[in-house]
């Protein structure tokens, strides 16, 4: 087990990932701006984990301070999870995401190579793969994103495999994640929007708390079995788990792997209505929308790969992710803003 930077460790999968490496042993370094996440979550990881991890205030792209961290914390691996992540805001300030999720990265790179560290786990998403040409997704579909944060994706992933390419000592495993979801057990972290949530999962929790007085479903003309959109959700924890199986995977091989980190399974939007309402015990009323511009009408992945590299598989079902959101919304009683 080794020392691990995490960057974006106190965001949703980030504190996600730090209580599972922690719980099995790693020495994690937080390291994160705050700027989409807040010391709370700092001090409940402490209360989960039963000991004060360590935290650095710093942005990634701030280069020296990151080769100082590094040294100073004798870091052997990055899990680099600190980024932008919204579709929609990356459309319209397409510089603020290369920005933070381009040169954020090469500036991680820049420091870990001045340490000499050359294990790096990096946040990619299935949305580099575009529109499906085929299901499931296999790591082999071709590469098309088309937005600017799917981009900002690919291009990070891109520069990596040229790194690997330049010096066979690094060892780089690119997860593409398809939807999150859920929270730890405890009910002590989970994912926390700012703002009207973007993402189904959060949303309808807030409508099941009366939060919002409904559900908008954007489009129930695609062709799935009841005309409504289709993905792979995962719980967080699962999720949090391939970065422990990765970074084992890495402890044996050197080269750059680009790994899809989904169940495998696709849920429509009306399934996991149902299943919300189910865990939650509340209604949650809902209207058919217009179609949201830019979303595929199914995505879910063929998670053979991570099963086969990794020997993990997701094991958490669609009612554990809806109990969880659950759990954290209530013992949260998170505020919205309209
Ligand atoms: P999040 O916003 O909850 O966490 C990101 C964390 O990074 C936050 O704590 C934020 O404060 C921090 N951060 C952002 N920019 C930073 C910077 N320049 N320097 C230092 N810290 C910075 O998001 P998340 O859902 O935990 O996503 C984590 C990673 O996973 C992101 O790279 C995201 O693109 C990727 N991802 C997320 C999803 C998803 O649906 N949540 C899906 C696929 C991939
Ligand atoms: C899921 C389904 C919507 C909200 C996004 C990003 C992707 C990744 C994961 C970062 C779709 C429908 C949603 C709502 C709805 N993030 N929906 N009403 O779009 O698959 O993926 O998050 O990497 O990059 O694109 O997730 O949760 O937004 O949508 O009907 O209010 O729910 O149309 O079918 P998505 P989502």
């Amino acid at each position: 087990m080794g020392r691990l930077l995490i960057t974006g460790g106190t965001g949703y999968i980030g504190s996600h990932a730090a209580v599972v490496l922690s719980k099995i042993g790693h020495d994690v370094v937080l390291y994160d701006n705050l700027s989409n996440s807040s010391r709370c979550v700092l001090e409940n990881l402490n209360l989960i984990v039963g000991r004060q991890i360590p935290f650095v205030k710093g942005d990634v792209r701030d280069t020296e301070l990151l080769i100082s961290t590094l040294s100073a914390q004798g870091i052997d691996a990055v899990i680099h999870f600190a980024g932008l992540k919204a579709v929609g805001e990356s459309v319209e300030q397409p510089v603020k995401y290369y920005g933070n999720n381009v040169q954020g990265s090469i500036s991680l790179l820049q420091a870990m190579q001045a340490v000499q560290v050359k294990t790096l786990v990096f946040s990619s998403s299935a949305t580099v793969y575009g529109e499906p040409q085929y299901l499931p997704l296999d790591e082999r579909h071709p590469i098309r994103a088309t937005n600017p944060y799917g981009r900002s994706k690919l291009y990070v992933e891109q520069m990596l495999s040229d790194v690997v390419s330049a010096d066979a000592a690094w060892r780089i495993a690119c997860l593409r994640y398809f939807n999150p979801v859920g929270a730890h057990e405890s009910g002590l972290i989970g994912e926390r929007p700012n703002g009207v949530p973007n993402n189904l999962m959060p949303y309808i929790i807030q409508v099941a708390a009366g939060q919002r007085p409904y559900l908008n479903v954007f489009g129930n003309d695609y062709s799935s079995t009841d005309g409504t959109g289709v993905r792979d959700y995962i719980h967080v924890m699962d999720l949090a788990d391939g970065h422990a199986a990765a970074l084992d995977f890495l402890d044996k091989t050197s080269g750059w792997h680009a790994i899809n980190l989904g169940t495998g399974k696709g849920y429509s939007v009306l399934e996991v209505i149902k299943a919300c309402e189910k865990a939650t015990g509340r209604k949650v009323p809902y209207k058919i929308a217009a179609r949201r511009a830019g979303d595929v009408a199914a995505c879910y992945a063929d998670p053979a790969k991570a099963s086969e590299r990794l020997n993990w598989t997701a094991k958490r079902s669609l009612d554990d992710m809806c109990h969880s959101s659950w759990r954290f919304q209530q013992k949260n009683r998170l505020r919205v803003t309209p």
